[in-house]
């Protein structure tokens, strides 16, 4: 069974890298990455294939930036070629790019299968691209693994066959527990100064979050102001980046010393890598972020998340994590961060299923499947 595997952004290399292991370990399975370079810069891709032993690309498609239309119109013109001369059994995308929704948009068309993981999440909002994506993905999909019961749901709702519908736990917590040794080998906390000192973690790259500068510049504020209290750590997104450089006077009350060995304030550093980057977390008194995945990493860490959202599509990691969906006003983002601060609950257990063993369920109902449709 050949099984093609897409992989486009950031959030996407993490949720791969487990479920391209265990097609590895499989006889009878081959399995192709293509990376369709939606984004290509070192620290948002390259070290990632490298850090998470991630193969080679059959192809890579250097789509690059553009708007979502172009992006998506490159993605599938790129890749048709591809489907057509690799003939894959079957087309796996991850998550709610727009690599995911053209890549599965592409193979349906060519009568190829697609499996969907992460399948179901819906935050309603359909301002968002991620939900358009998700919605559209879903309804091409013939295999939708979903890491929450809320997307059994959704997706019944939907319309969605029940027989199309597995509940396998979350690909993500895989790679937190198979790259374990990798981040806790980590030494971000010495290089940053931080180690046996409580800090926070905060990520921003959500474009209601971000590409309108008054909401910008209060969840700066904001930041600041909790920042006084407790050492905030801010691995800028390139598109944060753009963004808060056009901001007036803003970036110069930002602290960019990546070296001090005090640290102070708000600390803007470069996006990390993965092991940093989860090393951080995971020691993290408290974590800002208006990221998907980080909800659930959070959650499966036992490390407080505020959601700088009104909503999230993973809704089990408010129900069963440790998350909290607090909005973007200036006010309660601070007043919701000191309550964190002061409190000390214990963590939750993890949601059902999400134990690391999510990519061994999907390749194993891949298997089966394709062995059914080889004898039928
Ligand atoms: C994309 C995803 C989002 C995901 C996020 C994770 C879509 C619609 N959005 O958003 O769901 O949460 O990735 O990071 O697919 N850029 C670089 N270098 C790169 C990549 C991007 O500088 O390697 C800059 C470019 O200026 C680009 C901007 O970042 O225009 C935004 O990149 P893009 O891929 O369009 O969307 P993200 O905001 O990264």
């Amino acid at each position: 069974m050949k099984i093609l595997n897409v992989a486009g952004a950031r959030p996407n290399f993490m949720k791969l890298a487990p479920l391209v292991r265990e097609m590895e370990a499989r006889p009878g399975i081959s399995a192709l990455l293509v990376h369709t370079g939606q984004h290509y810069d070192t620290n948002m891709a390259g070290q990632f294939f490298r850090d998470l032993q991630l193969p080679s690309p059959y192809a890579s498609l250097a789509v690059g930036s553009g708007s979502h239309a172009t992006q998506t119109a490159e993605v599938m013109k790129r890749l048709e070629p591809v489907l057509e001369e690799t003939q894959p059994d079957l087309v796996l995308v991850v998550g709610d790019v727009n690599s995911t929704l053209a890549a599965a948009l592409t193979a349906v068309k060519l009568q190829i299968p697609v499996a969907h993981v992460e399948a179901g999440l819906r935050s309603r909002d359909r301002t968002m691209p991620e939900e358009i994506n998700r919605l559209l993905t879903d309804a091409m999909a013939d295999y939708l693994f979903v890491t929450e019961e809320s997307g059994r749901e959704n997706l019944l709702r939907e319309g969605v066959d029940a027989r199309k519908i597995h509940f396998v736990g979350n690909v993500m917590i895989d790679a937190l527990e198979v790259f374990r040794p990798l981040w806790t080998a980590s030494t971000i906390h010495r290089r940053l100064g931080l180690s046996a000192i409580e800090y926070g973690v905060v990520t921003l790259h959500r474009p209601t979050n971000v590409d309108d500068g008054r909401t910008l510049r209060d969840l700066i504020d904001a930041l600041l102001e909790v920042s006084r209290e407790i050492p905030l750590v801010f691995p800028v997104h390139p598109r944060t980046l753009s963004r808060l450089s056009s901001l007036n006077g803003t970036s110069s009350r930002l602290g960019h010393d990546v070296q001090a060995s005090t640290p102070r304030g708000l600390r803007c550093v470069e996006p990390l890598g993965y092991p940093d980057f989860m090393a951080l977390v995971a020691g993290a008194r408290v974590v800002l972020t208006d990221s998907g995945g980080l909800q659930e990493e959070t959650t499966a860490l036992g490390v407080p998340c505020l959601t700088l959202r009104e909503n999230t599509e993973r809704p089990v990691t408010v129900t069963h994590g440790t998350n909290r969906i607090v909005g973007t006003s200036a006010r309660r983002v601070v007043d919701e961060t000191f309550r964190v601060l002061q409190s000390a609950g214990a963590a939750p257990p993890r949601p059902p299923l999400w134990d690391g063993h999510a990519a061994e369920r999907i390749v194993t109902i891949l298997a089966r499947h394709g062995s059914e449709a080889d004898a039928g």
